[in-house]
């Protein structure tokens, strides 16, 4: 299929117009002066889309996601969900803090996922919208809710740039020791929704280490070298080059579903960098993060129909979330996950887009 940079629309704000749980969900759009669009709403505090000009000027849809609130509730696969409490796995569901032990919901094999049942991005956030480029969200996540010690308050700031970067800062504060590990989980296709798959856009990413994990998804605790292995993006390499490899982790993942060691973290040197083969738009990730879970959409259903009329096949889409390492809770020497009273939580990932 030729390259078809279609200005698909961000989706009208009645479409997100719903009362859930009792209270109002809406569409939140921020604009730039340079014409970028994002959407945002405060169901489950997704990143509904974004729109961003590609090297013809056109505008291209750079995150997949839905037309309308009843896409995203009947899906799993946390298109531009905000992932919380926990990014990511939990071994057995389980944990010790301070001498105790604590049991999440069970939802992916043995294992807890992204905060377990109704976590985050079930929730219906406060929203404040506080100019045309950011707007906050807040939830206060209950002492106990899915099995987490500790009232959590927590703040989510996206902020849209002049220069087409999107700067989500997340921040917590909690009345009891508890863990948190907070991100995004956009899917990218820089080509454009509808634009077939990601196969042939080239990644880079800024990690000598990666954490390979067992057949269930949990980090074994090794930190092993990304060279020689498919894992080895230190270089620009087609996503979809080595794939299919004959690799043990990339049969467990079904492809890339892995946490990568970041070498440096801040908000001058990228994490990662990609560019979409045919569009040119190329996407750089900056984050104050120690990890990056790079997945390439592996467990998408194919069941589900995106804008731009497609289905959510294999690879459509991947996600960088940016975060600590998975099951860092029961991993004491991955950097900690534990947020005590008087602390503030508080980190920030930009996603800035170029051509
Ligand atoms: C996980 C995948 C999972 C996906 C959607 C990713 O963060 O690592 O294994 O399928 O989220 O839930």
């Amino acid at each position: 299929m030729a390259y078809n940079p279609t200005a698909i629309k961000l989706p009208d704000a009645s479409a997100f117009e719903r009362k859930i749980t009792g209270r109002q969900t809406n569409l939140y759009v921020l604009q730039n002066n340079a014409g970028m669009q994002v959407a945002i709403t405060n169901f489950g505090g997704y990143l509904v889309g974004a729109l961003v000009p590609d090297k013809k000027g056109k505008l291209t849809s750079v995150i997949i996601g839905f037309d309308n609130i009843e896409g995203l509730l009947k899906q799993e696969s946390y298109y531009g969900a905000t992932i919380g409490r926990y990014g990511n796995r939990i071994a057995d569901g389980k944990f010790t803090l301070e001498g105790k032990e604590y049991r999440l919901f069970v939802n992916n094999g043995p294992n807890s996922l992204h905060g377990g049942k109704y976590n985050f991005s079930y929730r219906v956030w406060e929203a404040n919208q506080i100019d045309a480029k950011t707007v906050t969200l807040e939830y206060l996540s209950e002492d106990m809710e899915e099995g987490y010690p500790g009232n959590l308050k927590v703040k989510i700031t996206y902020q849209l740039t002049d220069d087409n970067a999107i700067t989500i800062t997340y921040e917590a504060t909690t009345d009891k020791t508890t863990i948190v590990n907070l991100t995004n989980h956009a899917y990218f296709n820089l080509n454009g929704e509808g634009n077939e798959d990601i196969l042939n856009h080239v990644m880079q990413i800024a990690a000598d280490n990666y954490t390979p994990v067992n057949n269930t998804m949990i980090p074994t605790g090794k930190i092993e070298p990304v060279k020689g292995t498919p894992f080895d993006f230190t270089n620009p390499e087609r996503i979809g080059k080595r794939i299919k490899a004959d690799n043990e982790q990339l049969k467990f993942g079904n492809g890339y579903d892995h946490n990568f060691v970041l070498n440096k973290r801040g908000a001058h040197s990228p994490a990662a960098t990609v560019t979409g083969d045919k569009s040119g738009i190329k996407l750089e990730v900056y984050t104050d993060q120690p990890g990056m879970q790079f997945y390439t959409g592996n467990f998408m259903p194919g069941t589900n129909i995106l804008r731009g009329g497609v289905k959510d096949k294999m690879c459509t889409a991947f996600a960088m979330e940016t975060q600590h390492f998975p099951d860092s809770p029961n991993q004491p020497h991955f950097p900690s996950t534990v947020l005590k009273p008087g602390e503030i939580y508080k980190t920030q990932t930009t996603y800035k887009f170029s051509v």
